[in-house]
């Protein structure tokens, strides 16, 4: 697929939620969609040497992979790593405003050090094949202005990266939790419109509160692709009109049913080999959402976590799903 093709509809990064399993699920949905994984710290892999970390299923992809740091040698040694691992893409994270993030200078606070992100991507990009991408907010704390946000991208375009990722509000370093910094600072998707005008060599994906398809086919007037994180987690099977719409292709699936046994089966062999049955079932929660039967459907999930077995209630969860 073209560059300026493969970011139009993206899944956003969520620690807790986008591991390596929903990620499959989504993929059983949509093909076309890119995927991210986690944000996954380059001090963890560097000097923790939590490499399991990195590991997806080869049906993931297009799926690129999510680091956090600001440490050039680890985002050197960490892109190489992730590589050749078989990754699509290596995404920097600019946009997380935790506290935690912070004390090791990333996240959204880099946006206030825009050569060094630049350097970073630099060498990132110098050190592997696959593209290099950022994904940042519109400024931090008191930087609202539009010219901030443009600063900070002619800076950092020097790098020579492409693809920029806009959470499409401020992020709030200090007084706000990582959850009110998602809600609180208000969206600005005109600032984002202008940056694809003023840049229009760069590919500009727009995040941040979009609910569904018929919002971002607005949005893919202004720019070139739509990143959906909470609304797709809480009703994957949105997902399934994708290839129609955005794509223009016959749909990957039909059925509610029909993903929930692929998924099923993916879930007991993967069961088999030691991952954790609550883990993996629990992105079933949002497949029945809007079905008359949903709390009943989510009961259902939770007996099977508990018991930490779901061979025996599979014809039950079925059943309980609408189509
Ligand atoms: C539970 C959760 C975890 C998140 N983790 C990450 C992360 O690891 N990396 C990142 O760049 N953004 C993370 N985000 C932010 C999302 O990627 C996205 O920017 C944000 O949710 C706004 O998009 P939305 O309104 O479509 O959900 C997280 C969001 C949520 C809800």
């Amino acid at each position: 697929m073209p560059r300026e093709q493969c970011h139009k509809l993206c899944i956003a990064p969520m620690m807790q939620y986008t591991d390596m399993h929903d990620r499959y699920l989504l993929r059983l949905i949509s093909k076309k969609v890119f995927l991210y994984t986690e944000m996954i710290a380059t001090g963890s892999l560097v000097h923790g040497k939590c490499f399991e970390q990195l590991e997806f299923n080869n049906e993931e992809h297009p799926v690129g992979v999510q680091l956090g740091g600001s440490n050039i040698n680890d985002l050197i040694e960490c892109s190489k790593k992730c590589e050749e691992y078989g990754y699509d893409e290596i995404n920097l994270n600019c946009g997380c405003p935790s506290d935690r993030v912070q004390k090791g200078r990333f996240g959204a606070c880099l946006m206030l050090e825009p050569e060094h992100v630049a350097n970073c991507l630099a060498e990132m990009q110098n050190a592997v094949e696959i593209p290099v991408t950022i994904k940042c907010r519109l400024g931090v704390d008191h930087h609202e202005s539009y010219e901030f946000i443009h600063n900070f991208i002619s800076t950092v375009k020097k790098s020579g990266i492409k693809t920029f990722i806009i959470h499409a509000r401020n992020g709030i370093l200090k007084g706000l939790s990582p959850r009110q910094n998602r809600n609180i600072p208000p969206l600005k998707y005109d600032y984002v419109y202008k940056l694809k005008q003023d840049f229009p060599e760069l590919d500009i994906v727009i995040n941040g509160g979009i609910k569904n398809l018929e919002q971002s086919q607005m949005h893919l007037k202004y720019v070139d692709g739509v990143m959906i994180g909470r609304s797709a987690y809480d009703n994957p099977f949105m997902l399934k009109d994708i290839e129609k719409i955005i794509f223009n292709e016959e749909p990957l699936v039909k059925s509610k049913k029909e993903i929930l046994n692929k998924y099923l089966d993916y879930v007991e062999i993967k069961a088999s080999e030691g991952h954790n049955l609550p883990k993996m079932l629990k992105h079933l929660f949002g497949l029945s959402k809007g079905d008359k039967n949903a709390k009943n459907f989510r009961l259902k999930i939770i007996e099977a976590m508990k018991n930490n077995e779901v061979t025996s209630v599979r014809n039950d969860l079925e059943d309980l799903l609408v189509y």
